[in-house]
């Protein structure tokens, strides 16, 4: 093998390797992302899925409060760093207009006609 192409080899299996690298540095490609992809995802995407998937954020709802105050809770305890103000800023626009609050979270509950009898009914 002349030097060339022994060089030429180095630097193929270098590029493979830092590609292994890259790709592992993330939990999940965009694709696999549930977030919503409209308007700023993929900021979201960036920053927010390095500790954690994206379902742990699209499957959470609230006002914008309460996603700033989720966001303060992970910088007080789980190792989150200071987000630049702009930044963090579109992440809570996105958050809020993507999963805002609910307006009901539970079903209402069953009329007597669909509930099972009671079999320690003492009624009878
Ligand atoms: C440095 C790591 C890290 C980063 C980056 C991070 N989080 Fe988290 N986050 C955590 C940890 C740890 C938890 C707790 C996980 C658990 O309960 O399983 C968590 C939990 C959550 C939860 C669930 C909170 C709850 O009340 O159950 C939401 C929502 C969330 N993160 C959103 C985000 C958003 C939005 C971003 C981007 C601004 C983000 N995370 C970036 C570490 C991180």
């Amino acid at each position: 093998m002349s030097q060339l192409q022994t060089k030429k080899m180095l630097l193929l299996l270098i590029a493979c390797i830092s590609t292994l690298f890259l790709s592992s540095c993330s939990l999940e490609n965009s694709v696999a992302s549930s977030l919503e992809k409209t308007g700023d995802w993929e900021v979201v995407q960036s920053t927010c899925t390095e500790c954690h998937s994206s379902q742990l954020i699209s499957q959470n709802s609230g006002t914008r409060e309460v996603w700033l105050s989720r966001i303060r809770w992970m910088q007080d305890t789980q190792g989150l760093k200071e987000l630049d103000s702009s930044l963090e800023d579109t992440i809570l626009g996105y958050l809020t207009l993507n999963y805002g609050p609910k307006t009901a979270s539970r079903r209402p509950s069953l009329t007597e006609a669909f509930l099972p009898t009671n079999p320690y009914s003492t009624n009878d």
